[in-house]
């Protein structure tokens, strides 16, 4: 199987740049902060205390939670049948997420499933753990990122264009608390993984990132299938 992983803070340009790489590469695509967002929407919706960790484990038993990876397009997600992938996007859920994603039982049920989504085909993948904790053998990992100024600014310019009112220091001060979040998490936290390539964001085109991620995985790709053919070879077996 080929994994792909792609690791990094909010507004690194994840999202785009990993449907980018999937649809050049001919890969599936895995949002997994989609799923988070889900599981976010469920516990909200069952009116439970969002700060009471034995609460949001109790909820998460009762969710049905279905992704649909969809070629060249965002991850579909229902709950319970029901199509929630844009009500997972609310100001409000993001806002509650960190509640969430920072239980253990959650963590640990949303591992299981991207790895079982994993096992069933080559994959690009997207989140802060994926390749440090999820996928720790993946062919090869990315790591994303950009100032928080850059990522700041790119986060205004999208509210701006949706007719949202805010400030621009507002928005920094949000990029910098969720960076405080997603740094500061005990299991599952943003970290680069040893293994993973650095790439910085800030002045380069979604378009420019994803070629050069492109490029990496190729070579790797043809590496790993030179080493394959090798094996077939027979040059391993010991001489008569
Ligand atoms: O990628 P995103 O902004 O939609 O993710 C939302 C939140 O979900 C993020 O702030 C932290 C959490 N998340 C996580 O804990 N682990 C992941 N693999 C992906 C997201």
């Amino acid at each position: 199987m080929n994994i792909i992983t792609i690791d990094g803070p909010s507004g690194a340009g994840k999202s785009t740049i990993t449907r980018l790489v999937a649809a050049r590469l001919g890969l599936r695509y895995l949002d997994t902060g989609a799923m988070y967002r889900a599981a976010t929407l469920h516990c909200m919706k069952a009116g439970i205390r969002l700060d009471d960790p034995k609460a949001v484990a109790g909820a998460i038993k009762t969710l049905k939670l279905d992704v649909e990876l969809v070629p060249d397009g965002p991850v579909k997600v229902r709950i319970g049948g029901q199509d929630v992938t844009d009500k997972i996007r609310t100001p409000e859920v993001t806002r509650n997420i960190h509640h969430v994603a920072d239980v253990m039982e959650v963590r640990d049920w949303l591992v299981k499933m991207q790895r079982e989504i994993g096992q069933q085909g080559d994959l690009v993948t997207e989140g802060r753990d994926q390749g440090t904790l999820v996928f720790p053998h993946a062919d090869l990992k990315v790591y994303l990122f950009a100032s928080p100024e850059v990522r700041a600014r790119r986060r205004f310019n999208e509210l701006k264009q949706r007719g949202m009112e805010t400030s621009f220091d507002e928005v920094l001060k949000d990029v910098s608390h969720r960076d405080h979040l997603d740094m500061s998490r005990e299991h599952g936290g943003l970290r680069k993984a040893l293994d993973a390539v650095e790439l910085d964001t800030s002045n380069l085109t979604p378009d420019e990132v994803a070629e050069a991620i492109v490029k990496l995985a190729k070579s790797r790709l043809s590496a790993k299938t030179r080493k394959i053919d090798k094996s077939k070879l027979g040059l391993d077996k010991p001489k008569a």
